[in-house]
């Protein structure tokens, strides 16, 4: 079967100034929030990725009038809206499909799903989220491969997070703001996402408070209305661009940015001996003349090192002196990007949960697997600096997250390209 791939012919030396879009892991949880509102709510900033469409799919399928407007403007009226079963097929395509659980049961007392799909990173149970369900008076069951959450009243109850969950953070508060009385998530997680769905929420009219810590409070109102909201800047496809920039530009400006939700990051580079210019919302990166130092990682929820940087810098690994060890604690097993950047002469050992980089090696093009969305970018940085042609299959995955890569690339002077092959 025919397949669409992106090939990178690596060593040209990349100049210039990128532009970040808007959050994926903000807009894929701002979208089914909106249809807690009774009118349109219109979100600005919205990336042109396919997990958007596959979402405004979905919208569609509930009778929800979806609209984008200019260029990356979506406006989304639930005025006419059903709660109908979601158990298309559809729904398996992406992770974040599962926030309609939280938004339908919020909203209508009642969800039929099927189980979300999205990466494979190991396993990804959502107990926590049906547990939040659950302390809030819903029963849930499982029957013919879908979930049924109902109840007959939202009661706000407190929940622990046994881990600070990003997506069970996020679903409860959506399934709490209609609740009766007080929600109290305890052990929240504080990703600058779940920020951002809180804002549109309290703009809405929802009484959300304390995010950004680990205790939220969410207090159950009567109504929620339309409104305007702007999506925060992606800080995973910023710390993609950073990281592609200290290994393949001699320099580049990373413009659209909001530093602080990089920290961890930032400080990582600086000690692997990249130079860093960073003003209010944008960086400028030098490679020095100094060779790059090994540096070891440990992924943990924010503000810690975040899980979806640790694969683009494992490629920025390769090149660095001595070895660097990248310890895995949110997803054991994120490391299928390993075996395929060794198809392209990388040294690394894989010991679950951890990475060993051997650096200092030269990478060269080859045929390889975006096995998820991460790996992907992983590989196309390693491309970029790799001898030769490298060839990227399974590209859906890139699509999923990345806006324009290939625009963005070749603007920069990489030569990228897509071939049917
Ligand atoms: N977990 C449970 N039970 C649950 C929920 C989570 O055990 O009910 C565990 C997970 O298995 C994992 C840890 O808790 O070990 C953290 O998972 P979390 O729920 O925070 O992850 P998520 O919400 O499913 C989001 C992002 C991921 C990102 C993680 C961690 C979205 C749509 N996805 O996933 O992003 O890696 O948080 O920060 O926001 C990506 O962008 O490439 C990506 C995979």
């Amino acid at each position: 079967m025919s397949e669409e791939v992106i090939k990178i012919e690596g060593g040209h030396r990349l100049r210039g100034s990128v532009k970040i879009s808007g959050s994926k892991n903000a807009t894929v949880a701002l979208i089914p929030a909106a249809i807690l509102a009774t009118g349109p709510v219109t979100i600005c900033g919205v990336p042109n990725i396919s997990d958007v469409a596959s979402l405004s799919d979905l919208l569609r399928d509930l009778g929800v009038q979806v609209i984008m407007k200019a260029q990356d403007h979506i406006v989304i009226d639930p005025t006419e809206m059903q709660n109908k079963p979601m158990v298309q097929e559809a729904v398996s395509k992406l992770r974040a499909s599962y926030y309609f659980m939280g938004a339908l049961l919020g909203k209508y007392g009642r969800v039929e799903m099927k189980m979300p799909g999205g990466c494979y990173l190991g396993p990804r149970p959502i107990d926590l989220h049906l547990k939040g369900f659950e302390a809030l008076g819903a029963t849930v069951t499982y029957d013919h491969g879908a979930y049924i959450i109902e109840a007959k009243e939202l009661v706000g109850n407190k929940v622990f997070l046994d881990i600070s969950s990003v997506g069970a953070t996020i679903n409860i508060m959506m399934a709490a703001v209609y609740a009766r009385g007080r929600t109290i998530i305890e052990n929240a997680a504080k990703e600058p996402e779940i920020i951002d769905v809180a804002t549109l929420l309290n703009k809405m009219g929802a009484k959300i408070r304390g995010v950004g810590t680990n205790v939220i409070t969410i207090d159950g109102v009567d109504n929620l209305s339309g409104c305007f909201h702007e999506i925060i800047p992606d800080r995973i496809e910023a710390a993609t661009y950073i990281v592609l920039a200290a290994a393949a530009a001699d320099e580049m400006v990373i413009e659209n940015i909001i530093p602080a939700h990089l920290e961890s990051l930032l400080s990582k580079l600086q000690e692997i001996g990249i130079e860093l210019d960073i003003d209010v919302d944008k960086i400028t990166i030098r490679r020095g003349d100094k060779p790059l130092k090994a540096a070891d990682i440990k992924t943990l929820p924010y503000p810690g090192f975040a899980t979806d940087i640790q694969q683009p810098l494992t490629t920025l690994l390769t090149q660095a002196q001595g070895q660097s060890v990248v310890t895995e604690t949110i997803y054991t097993e994120r490391f299928k990007h390993c075996y395929e950047l060794s198809k392209m002469g990388a040294n690394i050992d894989v010991r679950i949960p951890s990475s060993f980089i051997n650096g200092g090696t030269t990478l060269s093009g080859a045929i390889v697997e975006a096995t998820d969305l991460r790996c992907g970018a992983s590989l196309v940085i390693a491309g970029l600096i790799a001898e030769g042609v490298t060839e990227i299959h399974s590209i859906y995955h890139i699509e999923r997250g990345y806006e324009n890569l290939d625009g963005k690339l070749k603007s920069l002077g990489a030569k990228i390209w897509r071939e049917i092959v």
